[in-house]
Order: structure tokens, then C-alpha cells, then sequence
């Protein structure tokens, strides 16, 4: 599967203007011919067919250039539901990365949402805002180049928020400026973290912000195969033949994705009924080593 860029002509390395032709591993695609041809048509290549599908947030999360360990479908679907993200609902992300749950957050607050995403990696930034603008997200997305452990995200979205996402290193350091961050009648937060050990320390500092309902989630699909199996059943009459059976069988499939990350989810609830000063220092400051 690849993401095309639908435009007849391209410049090549000297700059000169030419056909855009895409190689595939089945022949070569002049893309010009795309141009009114309908999502879900079948096209012909030299050395077989393609089928042209309506770009979406699942398909990009597949085909988009990685910049960064990403986020998959299975997790941003998790991701999306418990934070109950919904059209018109003020969200914060960071890191913005290679923007692949940037997308999907995108798509569930359209068409009157914001989704601001914060990423302290210049080059990622300027990349993630080119790919949001050409896939037409910017009237929802804005991306900015900020520091969020040292700087928190800033007065401009201060009591603002619905929902925070943090995918950074040292989630637990931030806690406190996602408070700051969420509106005065609170709302759901949730960290992806690759290790145990992030869990453990960020859980601590949400308890110290006076979050609740914390919870911690694994998300791993694990396939069932349901398949009908010929069994044959020996006689005992040496007479008679033996018997075959067609039997419904079920197994789980041997192979199966492993793990990505842990989700902490929890709830801030209301300013009236919280009380900010008890956050813990040592819960947030940062000790230990970045390797
Ligand atoms: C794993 S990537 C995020 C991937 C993203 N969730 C996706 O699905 O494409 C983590 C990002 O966090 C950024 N990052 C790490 N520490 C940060 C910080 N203190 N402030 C802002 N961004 C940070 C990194 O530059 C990196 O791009």
C-alpha cells in the first residue's frame, strides 16, 4: 500500500519538470491517470492492478513516512473512546512524532475541535505541520515546537482542554502543566508508555494531582481461528471402512502481535472539588537516566 500525491507532474532531481510515474512492485502507475477516477476503482498496471482507496486516518498510519515509533490503530481506537473525544472537544498531544494519532484525533473533533500538538523537534514539526496542511487539517491542527516537560504548553491553552495525550519519555513531569492545561471542569488524560516503569512513576503523579479512576491497559488482539477440519475416526469392526467428519474447529492463532505500550487513563475532575496544591514534588521531578 503506498499514499500518493495526485499530482500529474513532478520535478526530478535537476530540477526538470516530468510525468509523475509511481513504481510499484506490479508495474509502473502514471499518476495523471488517477485524476477522476472514482475511490474503490480498480486500475490496471503493467504487470497486474491496484485498487484506489479513500485516504483515512488508518490508512496513513500505514503508509506514512515514519519520522518515529508510532502510535497503531488498535491503541488510537482505545485511545479515541476513553478519552471521549467527540466533535467540537479541545484536545492536547505530545509528542507530535511522525503524527499518526494526530490524525485520527483530527478526524474525531472535526469539524468545530482543535487539536494542539506540541513536539520540542524542529524538523518534525515543520514536516508534521506540511502533511497536515496538505491533507487539509489545518483548520483543526495546530502544531508548535515546544519543550513540554521543561515549559509545560503554554498560557494560550491554559483551562482550555478536554482531553490530554501525552507519548513522551517522562510523561509524569507533565502531569502537572496538563492540569494547568484542562478546562475548570476537568476532563480525561491518558499516557502511552513503552515501559512498565513509566506506568508506575506517572501513575504516582497523577495520584498526586488529584486525578481518579487511574487505570492502566495492555492492548493486544488476540485472533481466534475458526476453521472446518475433516476428522477421520478409526473403526474397531475390521468389516468397515473408517469414518471422516466435518467438525467446526477453533484455535487461537499461533502468532500474534506483541506488545507496544501501556495506556494510563485517568479523570481530573472538577477545579471545585480538587485541590492543585497537593501535587507532589518528588512524584514529578525528573530522576532518572534518558538511555
Ligand atoms: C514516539 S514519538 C510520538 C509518536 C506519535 N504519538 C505518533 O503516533 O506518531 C515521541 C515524540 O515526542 C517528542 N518529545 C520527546 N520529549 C519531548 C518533550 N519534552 N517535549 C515535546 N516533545 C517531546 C519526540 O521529539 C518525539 O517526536
Amino acid at each position: 500500500m503506498h499514499a500518493i500525491k495526485v499530482v500529474p507532474n513532478i520535478q526530478n532531481k535537476h530540477g526538470d519538470v516530468i510525468d509523475n510515474v509511481f513504481q510499484t512492485t506490479y508495474g509502473a502507475l502514471k499518476v495523471a491517470s488517477l485524476i477522476g477516477v472514482k475511490y474503490g476503482s480498480k486500475v490496471g498496471l503493467s504487470k497486474g492492478w491496484a485498487f484506489i482507496l479513500q485516504p483515512n486516518p488508518e490508512l496513513w498510519t500505514l503508509t506514512l513516512p515514519h519520522r518515529t515509533q508510532i502510535i497503531y490503530t488498535p491503541d488510537i481506537s482505545n485511545i479515541v473512546f476513553q478519552l471521549e473525544i467527540h466533535p467540537g472537544s479541545f484536545v492536547i498531544e505530545s509528542g507530535t512524532g511522525s503524527g499518526s494519532l494526530t490524525h485520527a484525533l483530527a478526524r474525531r473533533v472535526q469539524p468545530n475541535g482543535t487539536v494542539k500538538t506540541f513536539d520540542f523537534h524542529e524538523q518534525r514539526v515543520q514536516v508534521a505541520k506540511q502533511e497536515f496542511d496538505d491533507h487539509g487539517l489545518s483548520p483543526v491542527v495546530q502544531v508548535s515546537r515546544r519543550d513540554v516537560c521543561q515549559e509545560g504548553f503554554g498560557p494560550e491553552v491554559e483551562g482550555k482542554a478536554d482531553a490530554v495525550f501525552l507519548d513522551l519519555p517522562h510523561p509524569w513531569m507533565v502531569v502537572p502543566h496538563a492540569v494547568a492545561a484542562f478546562k475548570p471542569q476537568g476532563g480525561r488524560f491518558c499516557s502511552f508508555s513503552p515501559c512498565i516503569e513509566q506506568v508506575q512513576r506517572t501513575c504516582s503523579a497523577l495520584r498526586g494531582a488529584r486525578f481518579f479512576e487511574i487505570s492502566t491497559i495492555e492492548c493486544l488482539q488476540r485472533e481466534i481461528l475458526v476453521a472446518s477440519r475433516t476428522v477421520s475416526v478409526a473403526s474397531v469392526d475390521p468389516d468397515s471402512k473408517d469414518e471422516t467428519f466435518n467438525l467446526d474447529c477453533t484455535n487461537y492463532n499461533p502468532t500474534m502481535p506483541g506488545h507496544t505500550g501501556y495506556l494510563t487513563f485517568a479523570t481530573l475532575p472538577p477545579v471545585w472539588s480538587r485541590n492543585t496544591s497537593a501535587v507532589s514534588e518528588v512524584d514529578c521531578e525528573e530522576t532518572v537516566d534518558n538511555s
